[in-house]
């Protein structure tokens, strides 16, 4: 079994699709620990009630420091023996050298049709843009933000009444039926390019 460590900041839908998915039979990976960067992640709940260890490295001690940060992550996920990363609605970022130490085991999901809209805000990028279409992307983590392999995308159609709200909101839905079937598929050593809808 791959043993899965997932990274949240926040709420933490996409983790708790994750979970929910790798609790269903076939799936090669088992969920190892949650982490997030504040005890006030309300994922955490949902990783507890699921029975999956959880633990927080708050960054905030560390003030900007972010070798020192990441130090403190490996050494919190050390006792959980993770063999592979999600990053899930985690608002961090990590440097090149924690990237290259998960290079190839460390995938993440992003709110847009990736190479586009790469960073923050891309709901509101993509109306602007005037796209009919967007969505999310599964990609593997690299030293450069949102920029690694892409294993997976979900496209969505932009609708003329649309705002970055109602725009997320959808997103959000093929989010969490894009990441949970990318990683069934990475956890299995597929790192074939899955995109939605079929
Ligand atoms: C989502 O938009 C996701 O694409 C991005 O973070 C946001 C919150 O994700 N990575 P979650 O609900 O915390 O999983």
């Amino acid at each position: 079994m791959v043993r899965v460590a997932i990274f949240i900041s926040g709420g933490g839908s996409n983790m708790v699709a994750l979970l929910d998915d790798m609790a269903r039979s076939g799936h090669a990976g088992i969920p190892c620990v949650v982490l997030a960067n504040s005890e006030d992640a309300g994922g955490l709940a949902h990783a507890s009630a699921r029975g999956v260890p959880t633990v927080v490295v708050d960054h905030r001690p560390f003030a900007g420091d972010r070798a020192a940060f990441e130090a403190a992550i490996t050494a919190a996920l050390d006792p959980f023996a993770p063999d592979m990363i999600c990053l899930a609605g985690f608002m961090r970022k990590l440097t090149a050298e924690f990237a290259d130490q998960w290079a190839g085991r460390m995938i993440n999901i992003h709110p847009s049709l990736l190479p586009k809209y790469k960073g923050l805000n891309t709901h509101a990028r993509a109306l602007e843009a005037g796209d009919h279409v967007h969505g999310c992307s599964v990609h593997e983590v690299t030293a450069a933000l949102d920029d690694g392999p892409i294993l997976g995308q979900a496209v969505v159609e932009v609708r003329q009444d649309d705002t970055p709200e109602t725009l997320a909101a959808r997103v959000l839905v093929q989010e969490h039926i894009l990441y949970p079937a990318v990683l069934r598929r990475f956890a299995a050593g597929d790192r074939s390019l899955l995109i939605l809808p079929s």
